[in-house]
């Protein structure tokens, strides 16, 4: 008997990347397939973002668009999850009558029992009142409830979500395709920045248990993967406190999963063992030694101890790339923001960072990228200039500009007018953008002649268009997204040229290319894009290129693309 087939769409970060790929292993296990085309599926899922408007609207759009799907056929099952789920809650579904299931992000293990109860629900519906199914929700919903955050401590065999990322499905078949892969390391998050919906859609912070985070490294370099990018919303701040273990089916559970306000905090009960992010990241690297490439996002800018950044200088795997968002160069939106930090101690971690990290000389430099946002709560001129001194200061490498986008339930939406005319925001976020173009042009430059091991993702964006390939990012075929994207999504950057990350043509064959050559595309250790030209006819096939690191040295550089030739 064949399963539902489902059509699965992700919206947002890398983090709803993953839980998109972790849903579509535990569907698929139960025997759901995945097709493409929204056309032709039975359950239809989006894992949707709320991180700002735009995000959301678009997931409105396709919800108005499926009315009319749902009219012709009403046993189809809609599913709402992720981020936006948590966020509007029931009453989306009051709104929107052809959601049937609505899913938040920390509910996620329940979703196939969600899902099964939708269609059974349907069916139900279609047998008793066929006339207005179509019209009615099948409500089936798992949400966490803004108010109950969950707790930070994570009962190993309580946390059904933590079972959900160990029962990870890698399977072997991806073993050729997949080369880079997600791996989380820390749920939810503390802050509170004052603009941020995250923390009340994603819950509390939750570090999950070393063992746990290294067996799955080593499953996935077991499956061929050779890039792994660890993830979480303040990676960095990563901490995890042993109680005395206790054994559940041979397995060692630590009882405690402890979370801080302070980053040196240090625990005084008996037995008590610590697991820092500077010991997760050697223990990944030596005690997994097939992954070749190992690299996190997104760092939080004021938990950075010298014990981390030593040990990416002491491990040769451990990238030199570090996405480290300041948001704004004013300390009064700073504070407004409850950043927690000062301009002056993110420069002072810059400049500790390069210190310890940056060795040009012998082809490793540091880069740096970051996230801004214009336009919050107050912004004036005066806090504007000091943002874009921050950006000549810093010298990333490339930066996501966001225009200040109220959202509903955080403190600033709440609390503070959002008195920047949109007129002010685009021009500022223009502004930034020229700054910021202008500022990877000359870091792209200072690379020429240089020679970087490239990770081979594919075909280049303008290879793809010669051929007529569909180059829109994120159809959402989790199954074969290749390659880290270095940050958020959908924001502008400072480089207009950088591709859009993984794409659902990522890893279409290449072998059928026509001409003398074909141009491929990948990425350094430090996440700039490189494209290179591979002749098409002799030696090898150009798939084969693709998950290969390659030695290219650097000829032409504009903004964040680097143009190349093997060596
Ligand atoms: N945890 C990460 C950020 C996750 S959200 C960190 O603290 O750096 C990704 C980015 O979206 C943020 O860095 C911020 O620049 C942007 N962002 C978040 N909320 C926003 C909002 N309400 N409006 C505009 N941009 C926002
Ligand atoms: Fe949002 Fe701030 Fe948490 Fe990042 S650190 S996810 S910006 S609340
Ligand atoms: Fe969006 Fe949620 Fe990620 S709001 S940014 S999908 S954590």
């Amino acid at each position: 008997m064949t399963g539902p087939r489902v059509h699965l769409e992700t919206f947002g970060c890398q983090m709803n990347e993953l839980d998109s790929e972790l849903v579509a292993g535990a569907l698929g296990a139960l025997g759901y397939r995945f097709v493409r085309d929204a056309g032709e599926a039975d359950v239809i899922l989006y894992n949707t973002c709320s991180v700002r408007e735009r995000a959301e609207q678009k997931v409105w759009s396709r919800l108005g668009m499926l009315k009319e799907t749902k009219a012709q056929r009403p046993d189809l099952v809609v599913g709402v999850l992720g981020c936006m789920a948590e966020r509007d809650g029931a009453t989306l579904m009051d709104r929107h009558p052809v959601v049937d299931v609505m899913c938040g992000p920390a509910e996620l293990d329940k979703l196939p029992a969600l899902i099964d109860n939708a269609v059974r629900t349907r069916r139900s519906m279609l047998d008793t009142d066929p006339a207005h199914a179509a019209g009615r929700s099948a409500r089936s919903v798992a949400l966490q409830g803004s108010a109950s955050r969950r707790s930070s401590t994570l009962g190993a065999i309580g946390d059904s979500l933590e079972m959900l990322d160990l029962s990870r499905a890698i399977s072997p078949i991806d073993a050729n395709a997949r080369k880079s892969a997600y791996v989380r390391i820390t749920r939810g998050c503390n802050k509170f920045c004052t603009y941020c919906v995250v923390p009340h859609t994603r819950g509390a912070e939750v570090h999950r248990p070393p063992d746990h985070i290294v067996d799955e490294c080593k499953r996935l370099a077991d499956a061929g993967v050779i890039e792994v990018t660890l993830l979480g919303q303040t990676v960095n701040h990563y901490r995890f406190e042993h109680g005395s273990a206790v054994t559940i089916d041979g397995v060692v559970q630590p009882q405690k999963g402890r979370t801080y306000k302070g980053s040196h905090h240090r625990d005084a009960f008996a037995g008590a063992q610590t697991t820092t992010f500077a010991d997760l990241l050697a223990r990944i690297h030596d005690e997994v030694p097939a992954i070749e490439r190992l690299r996190f996002v997104t760092s939080y800018p004021r938990d950075f101890g010298d014990d981390v950044l030593e040990v990416i200088r002491d491990h040769p795997r451990l990238c030199r790339y570090l996405h480290v968002p300041a948001q704004s160069g004013s300390d009064r939106m700073l504070k407004l923001m409850n950043r927690g930090y000062t301009v002056g101690e993110y420069y002072e971690f810059l400049d500790r960072a390069r210190a310890i990290l940056d060795q040009p000389e012998i082809g490793r430099p540091l880069m740096i990228s970051g996230d801004v946002i214009v336009g919050f709560c107050t912004e004036t001129d005066e806090d504007f200039e000091l943002t874009k001194q921050m950006l000549i200061r810093s010298r990333s490498k490339n930066q996501f500009i966001f225009k200040y986008s109220p959202r509903p339930g955080t403190h600033a939406y709440d609390k503070i007018a959002d008195d920047v005319p949109e007129s002010v925001k685009r021009a500022r976020n223009n502004e930034l953008l020229a700054l910021q173009s202008t500022i990877s042009d000359e870091i792209a430059r200072e690379q020429i002649g240089s020679t970087f091991g490239v990770l081979v993702e594919g075909l280049s964006r303008a290879e793809k268009k010669k051929r007529g390939i569909d180059v829109k990012p994120g159809t959402g075929m989790v199954d074969i997204t290749i390659g880290g994207r270095s940050s958020a999504f959908g924001g502008s950057q400072g480089a207009p040229s950088v591709s859009g990350g993984p794409t659902t043509t990522a890893l279409q064959p290449v072998a059928h290319a026509q001409g003398s050559s074909v141009q491929l595309s990948g990425r350094t250790d430090t996440d700039l894009i490189v494209h290179f030209e591979v002749p098409t006819a002799g030696g090898r096939a150009p798939d084969d290129w693709i998950g290969c690191i390659v030695p290219v040295r650097i000829t032409e550089a504009t903004g964040l693309s680097l143009f190349g030739e093997t060596v």
